[in-house]
């Protein structure tokens, strides 16, 4: 028999194998400095474009001042315990009460972690009889629900409608069989490529097939449809989704998230999502933080603007300087490039150390192999000197890349 700790001190993982070359540096950067579009990285200012601070709101004066006069009042703990036990305030039933009208939706439930709460909601939504039809790119809170799904479940292809209806038929004969239903998920906005989910095909298949809807609207919410009320507004179906989902953790800038939907479905969530029943409630300092942050989007169009006017001036700049955006119709920009990854980690670290921009980068096994992704994330923080300025750099990077200096550096470097 072996130690359980031989293959994990041998066997780092995926990621971890690669934590000496880029500890510190490209994995567990330190941003420094308030969260703004220029922060501190490695001892200077750089243009920051991977946070997902949509509406510039994390260093807003006025959250900033309610996020303290909360923790002032009630500290970081309050109030103890679950929910359901002696975790429960008015507070929280009042932002549930205005995010689920904020949503157009009857009722919602707070959740303290996104990631969690989709886990434990996939969880409590279906039983081993049911089927579960889940699109190929959803992100990992879903992966791993679907994961703890003791019956049936089928994969479509990314955004691929007719995929989807293929699995829709063997589903619905799965489910009827085993007496059970049918949950389809998606998400409302893909955070990595930015493509909105096909909301609108998917609830259209409603006519020809029974089941009900979970939409993970994480990137959506705050960026998408009228006042930011996301990506099933945006496309006009808000009502097909029987299940919305969005984290504070994105365009609120704060912790926590919800769901939302018809009050029959949120009551059973309250008495039936273990992450809830089981776990500390969120604090005080978010809810309130939460409410006035749903406040600033309501009373505030003007943060979805500007952060608008930024991605339009990122997204159509880029592709007028020849660069393959992809096919986002999101705030979400991803830069596809060609190269592999030792000349991927010398064009950033150039992109960094000479230029002053940071974003992130993605690479195999994530995005297929051969491919750079340069994933940015405007917000309404930023300046329309900072997309210029990024675009002149962009623009020299790419020549570099294709010239092959960084791969002569990368070759120099690891000998
Ligand atoms: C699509 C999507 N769902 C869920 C989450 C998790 O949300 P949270 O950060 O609130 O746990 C994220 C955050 O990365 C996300 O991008």
């Amino acid at each position: 028999m072996k130690d359980l700790f031989e293959r994990i001190i041998n066997d780092k993982g995926p990621l971890g194998k690669w934590a000496e070359q880029a500890e510190g540096y490209y994995v567990f950067p330190k941003l420094e400095g308030p969260i703004s579009n220029r922060m501190g990285f490695n001892g200077k200012k750089v243009i920051t474009w991977s946070i997902n601070d949509y509406l510039g709101l994390a260093n807003h004066p006025e959250v900033i001042k309610a996020d303290a006069a909360a923790a002032a009042e009630h500290g970081m703990a309050y109030p103890m315990g679950a929910r359901m036990m002696s975790g429960h305030t008015h507070f929280h039933e009042q932002l549930e009460q205005e995010c689920a009208e904020f949503v157009h939706k009857e009722a919602a439930y707070l959740v303290n972690f996104g990631y969690q709460g989709m886990v434990s909601a996939i969880d409590a939504l279906v039983t081993k009889h049911d089927v579960i039809v889940y699109d190929m790119d959803t992100h990992a809170c879903i992966i791993d629900g679907v994961r703890l799904h003791a019956g049936k479940r089928f994969v479509y292809k990314h955004n691929d409608v007719e995929s989807l209806e293929k699995n829709l038929k063997r589903a619905t004969k799965m489910a009827t069989e085993n007496g059970g239903g049918i949950l389809v998920i998606s998400e409302g906005v893909f955070g990595m490529r930015g493509e909105q989910g096909k909301l609108k095909e998917i609830v259209a298949l409603k006519e020809k097939y029974n089941f009900r809807f979970l939409v993970d609207d994480a990137h959506g919410f705050g960026t998408l449809g009228e006042g930011g009320r996301g990506a099933g507004v945006e496309q006009g179906v808000q009502d097909g989704i029987d299940v919305y989902f969005a984290t504070f953790a994105k365009s609120m800038a704060g912790i926590g998230a919800f769901f939302a939907a018809d009050k029959d479905i949120i009551q059973y969530l309250k008495y039936n999502m273990r992450s809830q029943m089981f776990a500390k409630s969120l604090p005080m300092v978010m809810v309130k933080g939460a409410l006035k942050r749903l406040d600033m989007l309501r009373t505030m169009p003007e943060l979805k603007e500007k952060l608008w006017e930024n991605v339009n001036a990122l997204q159509s700049g880029l592709k007028e300087n020849g660069f393959d955006i992809g096919n986002t119709n999101t705030c979400v920009t991803p830069v596809f490039l060609e190269g592999d990854i030792p000349e991927a980690m010398a064009m950033v670290n150039d992109l960094r150390e000479n230029h002053g921009i940071f974003c992130s980068i993605v690479v195999y096994p994530v995005i297929p192999k051969g491919m750079i992704l340069l994933r940015m994330i405007p917000t309404a923080a930023h300046t329309l000197e900072d997309v210029k300025a990024t675009i002149i750099a962009f623009s020299e990077i790419r020549d570099k890349l294709k010239q092959g200096v960084y791969k002569k550096i990368a070759e120099a470097m690891l000998g």
